[in-house]
């Protein structure tokens, strides 16, 4: 049920192809920049978050989706920080999930940490959620509080449970990371292909100025590979998301196995997603600081004729593809903004 706005039905727009041709159909929406955990990866401790005033309500959210379904996206993705402590965001997932009845939508899905999950599993599934990913790095618990510093790894666990449950598809995003985890990819492996979840490791990106030195903490996917190869038959296989992983059948198993390596450039031939900020900035690579404000033309008029032209103009820029390294020398990031501001 739509309890924010009627329906509108697309007008006959042309979809967002960019200069490359490549048509953006994919959406990855960063509803808040705060968070319930600290990811050492992610996020300083002591974060500054955002003025409220700055973030869009949730009705505005809404429209920003809406633009761009209208504008041929057909896959959304919530995610911030994390996207269900946004207070109220079941009412903007239950406003968006008309565009899946309605035809505009092929897929509404969220990335979560999964520490609200045992609270909103079934509701999410009610709205027309099919699968979710859940972030989760070590099945150890004194591991999991480290890495996440304020998380529970019971909790999260309890709300994988809830929402497998609820019939929701679960995939696990475990972020390699040297002399922490690397010793448990086997153990991950076992547990999310028991349990019929695929599993995909991401490689650590430079992103934003997190007060630990980002090569300390930088692991090669092909070392992860490598080693798994040791154990497991890893068998490439065609499936696709239209996104950086590239995935595997781990043989022994099974289950489906991803790496994404957003350091090498396997990817941006094909991207087609962007990805918007809670304050309404949209990024058309992840990988490079070119934006465009969609705040402003979303407040300056109710009707969504300015910010559809923003959004044109926008996609007429998207970058060929990304630049990301780690300044060495200077042991900086190569972005200053933080994951939690884009969403992964
Ligand atoms: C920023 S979080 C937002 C959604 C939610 N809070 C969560 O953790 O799933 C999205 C994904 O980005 C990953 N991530 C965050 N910082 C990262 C970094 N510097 N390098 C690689 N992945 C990162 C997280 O592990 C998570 O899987
Ligand atoms: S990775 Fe997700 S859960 Fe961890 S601090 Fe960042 S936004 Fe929060």
């Amino acid at each position: 049920m739509n309890v924010m706005n009627p329906i509108r039905v697309n007008a006959d727009r042309a979809p967002l192809v960019d200069p490359f041709g490549r048509t953006i159909s994919y959406l990855r929406v960063s509803v808040t920049d705060r968070c319930d955990f600290r990811c050492v990866y992610c996020m300083a401790e002591n974060m500054t978050f955002l003025p409220k005033a700055d973030v869009l309500s949730l009705e505005e959210l809404d429209r920003l989706c809406s633009a761009f379904v209208d504008q041929g996206v057909r896959k959304l993705r919530l995610t911030g920080g994390e996207p269900l402590v946004r207070r109220g965001i079941m009412t903007l997932v239950s406003s968006l999930s008309r565009h899946l009845s309605a035809g505009g939508l092929d897929e509404l899905t969220l990335t979560t940490n999964g520490s609200q999950l045992e609270k909103y599993a079934a509701e999410l599934a009610a709205c027309g959620v099919k699968r979710i990913n859940v972030s989760l790095d070590t099945l150890d618990p004194d591991k999991f509080r480290a890495i996440t510093r304020w998380g529970d790894l019971d909790t999260v666990r309890a709300g994988i449970d809830a929402a497998r449950a609820a019939g929701l598809a679960v995939k696990i995003n475990a972020v390699a990371l040297k002399g922490v985890n690397e010793d448990e990819f086997s153990v991950l492996l076992e547990w999310a292909h028991g349990a019929g979840m695929d599993l995909t490791i991401i490689e650590v990106m430079p992103l934003g100025d997190i007060g630990e030195g980002r090569l300390d903490q930088y692991l090669p996917l092909s070392i992860v590979r490598a080693r798994l190869a040791e154990h497991y038959t890893l068998e490439d296989i065609d499936y696709q998301t239209g996104g950086p992983a590239r995935y595997v059948r781990v043989a022994e198993t099974g289950g489906r196995l991803g790496f994404i390596t957003p350091l090498t450039h396997n990817f941006c031939e094909s991207c087609n997603r962007v990805r918007v900020t809670c304050t309404g900035t949209l990024f058309m690579c992840l990988g490079q600081s070119d934006a465009a404000d969609l705040r402003a033309p979303l407040r300056a008029s109710q009707s969504n004729e300015l910010l559809n032209a923003a959004i044109v103009e926008a996609i007429a820029r998207k970058p060929k593809g990304h630049d990301f390294i780690i300044d060495r020398r200077h042991k900086r990031p190569a972005l200053a903004r933080h994951m939690s501001m884009t969403g992964g």
